[in-house]
C-alpha cells in the first residue's frame, strides 16, 4: 500500500524545519557519503526517485546531465521543486513510482536518497529500475539501515538509570515488512528489509554490487552535531551503488 505522508501539513512542516536546519542527518552523515558515489553526469540522463524539493535533480543538471526526471508522490514535494528549480533539461513530476511508466534501457543513473523505505514491494521496485537501466547504467540509493528498520516501535537505545547508553538492541530482524511508527507524526508507514534480501534482490535483478556505504561521521560533524556520536555504535544509513550488468 502508497501512503504520501509528505502531503500530511503537520508532518511535512516538521520534516522542512528538520531540512533546513544546517546540521541535520543528512546534510551531515547521509549527503556526503551518498555524493562520493555518484558517478560521471555529463550528458546522462537520469531519474530521481523520490526527488523531494529537487535538490539532487537540480545538482545533476549543474554537472552536465542531459536531462533529469524527478518524480515523487507528494504534491508538497514536487511544488516546491518546479517553483525552485526551472531548466529545460529538467521535468518534474508527482507520480508514485509504482505507477511510472519508463522505457526499457532508457536511463543512464537511477537515483534515490531515502526513499526505498516507503516503497512495499522492493522486488518490484528493483526490478523496475534494472528494466529502466541502459547496459552499464548505475542504481544508487540510500536506506534506512535495515538494524535500525527493523524494531517495531520500541526505544531502541538501552540506557542505564542515568542515562547513559548501554547498548543498541536489534529485534524482529528477520520479519520484514510494514513499520507503522511515530516519526513527526503517528501510523508514519516504513518497510524493513534484511541485508540479504536487498542484496539478493539487486543480484537477482542484474545489478552487481559496486560499493556499499554504512556511513561514519567526521568529527566536525560530531562537533556540529553531537548526537552523531551514535554513529560509531550503529549505523542510521546503508548506501549502494549497483551496475547493470
Ligand atoms: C526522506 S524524503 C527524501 C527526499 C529527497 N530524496 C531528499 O533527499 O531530499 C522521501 C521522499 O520519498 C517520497 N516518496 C515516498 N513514497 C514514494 C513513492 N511510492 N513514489 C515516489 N516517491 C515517494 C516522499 O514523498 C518524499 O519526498
Amino acid at each position: 500500500m502508497k501512503q504520501n505522508i509528505y502531503d500530511n501539513n503537520k508532518f511535512f512542516q516538521q520534516y522542512q524545519a528538520i531540512r533546513v536546519r544546517e546540521n541535520n542527518y543528512n546534510n551531515l552523515l547521509e549527503q556526503p557519503n551518498f555524493f562520493t558515489l555518484i558517478p560521471s553526469l555529463k550528458d546522462k540522463v537520469v531519474l530521481d526517485i523520490g526527488c523531494g524539493m529537487g535538490d539532487f535533480a537540480a545538482y545533476c543538471i549543474s554537472q552536465g546531465a542531459k536531462h533529469v526526471t524527478g518524480i515523487d508522490i507528494s504534491f508538497n514535494m514536487i511544488g516546491n521543486a518546479k517553483e525552485r528549480y526551472i531548466h529545460e533539461c529538467l521535468t518534474f513530476e508527482q507520480v508514485a513510482f509504482e505507477d511510472m511508466t519508463v522505457p526499457n534501457g532508457s536511463i543512464d543513473f537511477v537515483s534515490s536518497s531515502l526513499a526505498f523505505h516507503y516503497i512495499a514491494d522492493f522486488q518490484l521496485l528493483i526490478k523496475k529500475i534494472s528494466t529502466a537501466l541502459c547496459e552499464e547504467g548505475i542504481l544508487l540509493f540510500s536506506i534506512n539501515h535495515p538494524i535500525v528498520a527493523a524494531n517495531k516501535g520500541k526505544e531502541s537505545w538501552v540506557t542505564d538509570q542515568e542515562g547513559n547508553l548501554l547498548h543498541y538492541a536489534v529485534d524482529n530482524y528477520q520479519d520484514e515488512g510494514l513499520r507503522t511508527q511515530n516519526w513527526l507524526v503517528d501510523n508514519v508507514m516504513m518497510y524493513h528489509r534484511t541485508m540479504s534480501t536487498i542484496l539478493n534482490t539487486l543480484i537477482e535483478s542484474g545489478l552487481q554490487i559496486e560499493k556499499i556505504i554504512e556511513p561514519i561521521p567526521t568529527n566536525e560533524a560530531v562537533c556540529n552535531l553531537p548526537s552523531l556520536n551514535k554513529e560509531f555504535r550503529r549505523p542510521s544509513f546503508l548506501i549502494v551503488r549497483a551496475k547493470k550488468v
